[in-house]
């Protein structure tokens, strides 16, 4: 609230009923006013990609005038719309905050992850990457991610790791080392690296952005085709399918692979009073969602689930099921998962799993199988037991304490902003 009422002291209002734009942060936001001057509505403008800034300006009655100008106005006589257009063209032009003493030119409002050389320009980059794949990744499946991002690459994908384990100079040698960027920082989760590293602002540039989990298999995966295909598709929030056979453990049903499918968006399954899903089904888990392990968003969509991702909820639970927000659009339609080109999940123990040296200590009792589970599932299956070395009961009790904090601050949004109509309802 104190960013509006800030908004409210800055602007003086002329008509009882008017409209105008401002810059709240480093966002374009479009108040609208009323006469008693509370702010009543805020909303996002949308930002378009790689373009300037455009915002629309609803005049309702006639405009505002910053009182300088008001003075200004008067003293040189100059009355009627047509003018006071033109100045609300400059006054409202939608900078970004902190960037109004600039000329409009020399703002630079996005970035990228291309590096430079120090010194010379680079040659035109005609194979300039327009995809992103981000990771975060642990020493021990460097195996997996050598492939991963060997594959990747070839396909001209601009690729960062994020390293959990303070292991960056192990990965020195591959021959790629160099030419991804590495981000660490200890004991941290995927979304806790994207919430602080994938800013929309500084991705802007990228048309999708892969955010996976390391303990994927790529053999059956082709970059580029599964970009042609999720584009012709129309998914903004997509993921490859997992192959039954190889991978551990299937954890949704929607994300199995559909053998006959290019995609497919929903499941079948028989259920009594509601609860089985069918073609007519609208809602997660039958449709307009996707698992968090391999998700791709599109520019729109992360630009939307960037906001969505919590700074203190780092384990993301909940996140999933919320998805179809992001859709820009039909959830049922613009979410869904490819089986033409699809991937195996290994299930390696990774960050807050266990420390495979350690397994006959910290795992005692566990069955063989659990040996091939990611961590996620491990804690599932140990839920009693906790070793002073054995975080993973702690890892999942804490995810399962912030997808209680995330749904109660999901309803606790949606009660409190008067203004949001769910599509879905
Ligand atoms: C573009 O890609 C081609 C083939 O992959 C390569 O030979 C060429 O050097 C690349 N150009 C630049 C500027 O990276
Ligand atoms: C990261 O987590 C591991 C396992 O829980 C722990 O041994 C290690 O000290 C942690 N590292 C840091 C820097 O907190
Ligand atoms: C299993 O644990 C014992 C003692 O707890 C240890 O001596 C042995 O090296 C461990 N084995 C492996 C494979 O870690
Ligand atoms: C399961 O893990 C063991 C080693 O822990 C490995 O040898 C085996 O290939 C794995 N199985 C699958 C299906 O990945
Ligand atoms: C959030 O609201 C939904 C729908 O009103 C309700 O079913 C759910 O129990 C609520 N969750 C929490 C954690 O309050």
């Amino acid at each position: 609230m104190s960013e509006n009422q800030s908004v409210s002291r800055e602007v003086s209002y002329i008509n009882p009923v008017e409209a105008f734009l401002y810059t709240i942060d480093e966002w374009c936001i479009c108040v609208s006013v009323l006469a008693d001057q509370k702010v009543r509505r805020s909303c996002f403008c949308t930002i378009l990609p790689a373009a300037s800034l455009l915002c629309v300006v609803f005049f309702i009655g006639s405009a505002y005038i910053a009182p300088d100008h008001k003075e200004k106005l008067s003293l040189w006589g100059i009355t009627g719309s047509l003018q006071n257009f033109k100045l609300n063209k400059c006054e409202n032009q939608c900078r970004p905050h902190g960037s109004e003493t600039l000329p409009e030119g020399i703002v630079s409002k996005t970035s990228n992850l291309e590096m430079r050389p120090l010194w010379g320009f680079p040659e035109k980059d005609t194979n300039s990457s327009v995809n992103l794949l981000a990771v975060a990744v642990g020493i021990k499946q460097k195996d997996l991610i050598n492939k991963m991002v060997t594959k990747f690459l070839s396909c001209n994908f601009k690729v960062m790791l994020f390293h959990y384990d303070g292991n960056v100079d192990e990965w020195k040698g591959f021959k790629w080392s160099d030419s991804v960027i590495h981000v660490s920082a200890a004991n941290q989760t995927k979304w806790w690296f994207a919430k602080r590293f994938l800013h929309p602002d500084i991705v802007a540039e990228y048309g999708y952005i892969f955010l996976w989990d390391e303990d994927l298999g790529v053999d059956y995966f082709h970059p580029e085709r599964y970009v042609s295909v999720i584009r012709s598709e129309g998914l903004e929030i997509s993921q490859p399918a997992l192959d039954p056979q190889k991978s551990i453990e299937l954890h949704h049903q929607i994300t199995a692979r559909g053998r006959r499918s290019i995609v497919h968006r929903r499941i079948y399954k028989p259920g009594t009073n509601g609860k089985g899903c069918d073609g007519s089904s609208t809602a997660p888990p039958c449709t307009g969602w996707i698992e968090m392990m391999a998700p791709v968003f599109s520019r729109a969509a992360w630009r939307c689930v960037w906001y969505m991702i919590q700074n203190d909820l780092i384990h993301a639970w909940g996140l999933d099921m919320q998805l179809g927000y992001c859709a820009q659009g039909d959830r049922t339609k613009n979410v869904g998962v490819v089986d033409a080109e699809y991937i195996i999940h290994y299930g390696r123990p990774t960050l807050g799993g266990m420390d495979r040296n350690k397994k006959n200590s910290s795992v005692k009792g566990q069955t063989s199988q659990s040996k091939n589970l990611t961590s996620r599932e491990i804690l599932v299956r140990s839920s009693h037991r906790s070793h002073p070395n054995d975080h993973r009961y702690d890892v999942r009790r804490q995810s399962y304490i912030e997808l209680d904090i995330f749904r109660k601050r999901w309803n606790k949004s949606v009660e409190e902003d008067k203004c949001w109509i769910d599509p879905y309802q």
